[in-house]
């Protein structure tokens, strides 16, 4: 099987970064065949009892316009008068558009009593980062937005959420615009994050 070296791999997750909208090229779609190619690496995570509890809600094209407009509106009629951000207000209502596709990300909950619902969540959580991993391999930018009222019963409602059922996320799709300079990150030293027991 013709599967990528660890080297390769590495680089890959290495070189993933968080693209936002303003440095994705707003005038360029993304053509379905890479999408569903990118939807389907997300699928293949990890998940606990095969419950596969993901749900992609894609928007692209006019109906971005409505994202925008429903955030905008659950942002205004959500957030308490002193935590109120007008900045923010005006991103929420531009981000969508400067970005060709946006992903509204659902955990749907699918194992009932006998999975918890925080491996749902990993699960999802895990699918994301296949998506991600998937969209930087294919050459596009990609930015995982989470901002609070996703989580609003308002917004969970426009997206016909089951009862259970969470958004986790807005997934920015989209080409890097050109002459963006990729950003730079830093991780901890490994060491720091690990505890070895070697006897
Ligand atoms: C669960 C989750 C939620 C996130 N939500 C936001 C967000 O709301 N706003 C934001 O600017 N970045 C968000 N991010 C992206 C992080 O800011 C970003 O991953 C971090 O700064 C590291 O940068 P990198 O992705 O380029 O490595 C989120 C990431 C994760 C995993």
């Amino acid at each position: 099987m013709d599967l990528a070296s660890h080297d390769q791999v590495s680089a890959l997750i290495r070189h993933r970064r968080s693209i936002k909208p303003v440095d994705m090229d707003a005038g360029r779609g993304v053509d379905r065949a890479v999408l569903t190619q990118v939807l389907e690496d997300a699928t293949w995570a990890p998940n606990h009892g095969m419950t596969e509890p993901w749900k992609f809600v894609v928007h692209q094209g006019a109906a971005r316009q409505r994202l925008a407009d429903t955030m905008q509106h659950v942002y205004r009629e959500t957030t308490p008068a002193g935590e109120f951000r007008e900045d923010k207000m005006k991103k929420m209502g531009e981000n969508p558009l400067l970005a060709p596709v946006v992903i509204a990300c659902v955990m749907e909950r699918r194992g009932g009593a006998k999975i918890p619902e925080i491996e749902e969540l990993e699960a999802v959580a895990c699918a994301l980062q296949n998506l991600q991993l998937s969209a930087t391999a294919a050459g596009l930018g990609c930015y995982w937005s989470s901002p609070p009222l996703l989580g609003t019963r308002e917004f969970a409602q426009w997206l016909q959420l089951g009862a259970e059922d969470r958004c986790v996320g807005l997934i920015y799709l989209g080409w890097p615009r050109e002459g963006l300079k990729w950003p730079r990150s830093v991780r901890q030293p490994v060491e720091a994050k690990t505890k070895w027991y070697d006897d």
